[in-house]
């Protein structure tokens, strides 16, 4: 993936990537870093490693659908790999970048890209395991299957997850997909009887949501200066 003018590839403090929408052609103010400056590899280890590992604790690994709100540089598919051994039923992403999609399933289908090396190296060496790389883009290419943006609750498959992981952009550039009746709406169609629902961000619309819906939720802090982050499960 080469830098340009509408995607700028950064280094994190703890030396992982991160990617900055740098504007679009319609919209020049779509612009934000998709990860704290902090480190967007811990940050993802942070947020959506302790909701796989809840998941884990009471629910069958090879039964167990992911569900992944905003596909962008594929940490958090690359985190569930590592955490579970490859040992899960699906994961389902959307993305609303075709650039993003398309680079990341040709990395899975074994085709060069130094930022996605980058980055599972990176979710590898702060994990401290051994693992082959081939192996993971092999089990990602195939039991992941991503979708292009989301913009209605139910507008692509009629499935349940037993893991959510919301990782939109913040309201500022998709404000829809933080407003209570989507949330809600989406929640109630995506969530299976058992599920963990985590989110770097927390707000009144996404508890609200989640309440309504049968979670209970947990008090976490958030990833570096950020106050706090969503844990919530239904069980
Ligand atoms: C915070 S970033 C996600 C970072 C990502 N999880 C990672 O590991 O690199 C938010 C992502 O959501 C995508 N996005 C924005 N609107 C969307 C929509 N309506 N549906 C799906 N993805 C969307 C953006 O293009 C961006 O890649």
């Amino acid at each position: 993936m080469q830098n340009n003018r509408l995607k700028l590839i950064e280094t994190t403090q703890d030396g992982s990537p991160t990617l900055r929408m740098d504007g679009n052609p319609d919209n020049l103010a779509y612009t934000e870093q998709m990860h704290y400056s902090t480190g967007a590899a811990s940050e993802t280890i942070y947020v959506y490693g302790e909701a796989i590992k809840k998941a884990q604790a009471f629910l069958k690994p090879s039964e167990t659908h992911y569900l992944v709100v905003g596909l962008g540089l594929g940490y958090i598919e690359i985190l569930i790999d590592l955490l579970t051994s490859g040992d899960f039923k699906q994961i389902v992403s959307f993305e609303k970048d075709e650039g993003l999609i398309e680079n990341f399933s040709s990395w899975c289908a074994l085709k060069k890209s130094d930022v996605h090396d980058h980055v599972i190296n990176s979710l590898i060496d702060q994990l401290k395991i051994n693992i082959s790389i081939e192996k993971v883009k092999t089990q990602l290419k195939n039991k992941l299957q991503i979708y292009p943006a989301l913009q209605q609750a139910q507008n692509v498959m009629p499935n349940k997850f037993n893991v959510i992981c919301y990782d939109a952009f913040s309201s500022k550039m998709d404000s829809k997909l933080w407003e209570f009746h989507f949330l809600d709406q989406f929640i109630k169609e995506h969530s299976a009887p058992i599920c963990v629902f985590a989110s770097y961000s927390k707000t009144g619309a996404l508890n609200r949501a989640l309440k309504q819906n049968g979670f209970k939720l947990f008090l976490r802090k958030g990833f570096s200066t950020k106050r706090e982050c969503t844990l919530a499960i239904k069980a």
